[in-house]
């Protein structure tokens, strides 16, 4: 019996603790190379799921789709019916700061937005949407460890990849905004009014001031580093 309109995962499927990429093919490959026993759970709309295991944690991974309305469907079936707890979004952004280069991870400790979800959600004021200070904290740990410079800061999630608003940029600069996305608020908001636990990891995959080529080798190579840190952060917040 199907549990939710946009997940065909069984009940006790998917792990209590989640990495949300936007692709699906790369939950695809976050299952194929960094858990183990992995296994697909869920295709509705190609949006492609696995439950595995790190260290052996249960983890699940799955796509959410571009944008807040994509992955609010996703995030709010996973919490609400399937019972996850711990969300963490690995994604890419684009570097607003020349303070966090090509290929740098940010740790989104706060998420503006453009979007009137969380605002519906509050009753029309503006709610602060923050990610877990305990998964927070354990991933910058775990980077800390691994020697890999992290930069912590609130990212702007935006409704609109292409930006009609002509000085959004010079707005996310003057508020020291480290970088664009499209989807850490919506999963904060949501985490907080369900009650679960959601942190934001992201790579910049594109820079709106230092212009920079990256090759699809250390884009990868960037990924996996992300991903490992998210799941290292995961593992020490539960243990
Ligand atoms: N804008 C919005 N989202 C993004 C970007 C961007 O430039 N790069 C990667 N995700």
């Amino acid at each position: 019996m199907r549990i939710t309109p946009h997940i065909s995962a069984a009940e006790g499927d998917i792990a209590e603790a989640i990495l949300l990429p936007g692709d699906p093919l790369r939950a695809k490959f976050i299952a194929e190379t960094f858990l183990e026993d992995a296994r697909e759970v869920t295709s509705v709309r190609g949006m492609l799921g696995f439950t595995g295991t790190y260290k052996g944690m249960s983890v699940s991974t799955m796509g959410t789709g571009m944008g807040i309305p994509s992955a609010s469907i996703y995030i709010t079936e996973l919490i609400r019916f399937y019972g996850v707890k711990r969300l963490v979004r690995v994604g890419s952004c684009g570097g607003l700061t020349a303070d966090v280069p090509m290929r740098g991870i940010i740790l989104a400790s706060g998420a503006c937005t453009d979007s009137m979800v969380n605002r519906a959600r509050y009753g029309g004021w503006d709610f602060a949407a923050v990610a877990d200070y305990g998964l927070l904290s354990a991933t910058a740990g775990a980077a800390h460890a691994a020697g890999l410079e992290v930069h912590v800061g609130n990212v702007h999630s935006s409704d609109s990849f292409y930006n009609p608003v002509p000085n959004a940029l010079e707005i996310w600069q003057r508020m020291n905004v480290l970088a664009v996305e499209m989807e850490a608020a919506g999963l904060y908001g949501i985490a907080a009014e369900e009650g679960a636990r959601a942190m934001c990891v992201l790579t910049v995959s594109d820079h709106l001031v230092a212009a920079e080529e990256t090759t699809s080798d250390e884009r990868e190579r960037t990924f996996g580093d992300m991903v490992t840190l998210a799941l290292e952060g995961l593992f020490a917040d539960a243990n």
